[in-house]
């Protein structure tokens, strides 16, 4: 994991906006799922495999819920001023989706369909097999058939379009106020 130093008022105004955000539709200081989704898209309601994800990596305790800690973990990795590396280890955690270690053909294929089925474009199977094959063609350098954690760090590298939503700019508003935010890239695991 991920891990940010922050002041004592820092820590106060994470507090704050994470009391704010966990009372947005329920008020019981946890983020449910809905109030992920109100805060990140500004609407209360749709599917989204992309924040089922996001939620599911900081539901660190597997209960449904986000509390402080990983919503602390949450805003180091989409804060505008996070190290990029982070943001690309992120995205892995993100499209594995079975977290087997390696992103497969299933899963490539997967976050295609949902990214599309998003802005209401269906596409045939046969494109579908296309992108996928040109994905793999461009990632798997290896070619055994899944993108290692290495081929996505270079990939990512390559096509930095696929990182540019692992950045919230409306985080930055954050450190406009505590401008002494530090990031630290140590990896606790
Ligand atoms: C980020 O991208 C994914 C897939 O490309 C998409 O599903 C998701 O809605 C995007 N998230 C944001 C916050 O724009
Ligand atoms: C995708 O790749 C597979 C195996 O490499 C191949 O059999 C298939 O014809 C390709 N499909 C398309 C649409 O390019």
């Amino acid at each position: 994991y991920f891990s940010l130093s922050v002041t004592v008022n820092e820590v106060e105004a994470l507090r704050e906006l994470f009391n704010q955000l966990s009372s947005s539709i329920l008020d019981d200081g946890l983020i449910h799922k809905e109030e992920l989704r109100l805060a990140l898209f500004k609407t209360p309601a749709g599917e989204n495999l992309f924040l089922d994800r996001v939620f599911d990596v900081f539901d660190e305790k597997k209960n449904g819920v986000i509390e402080f800690e990983g919503f602390v973990h949450a805003l180091s990795v989409f804060h505008p001023c996070a190290p990029l590396q982070d943001k690309i280890d992120f995205a892995f955690r993100l499209y594995d989706l079975r977290q087997t270690g390696y992103i497969e053909r299933e899963e490539v294929r997967q976050m295609v369909v949902a990214t599309l089925l998003e802005s209401g474009i269906h596409v045939p199977d046969e494109t579908l097999e296309a992108i996928v094959n040109k994905t793999f063609a461009d990632a798997d350098s290896d070619k055994d058939d899944k993108i290692s954690k290495d081929e996505w760090k270079a990939f990512a590298l390559q096509h930095p379009t696929l990182l540019k939503n692992m950045t919230l700019q409306h985080l930055k508003d954050i450190t406009t106020v505590f401008p002494s935010f530090i990031f630290n890239t140590e990896v606790e695991d």
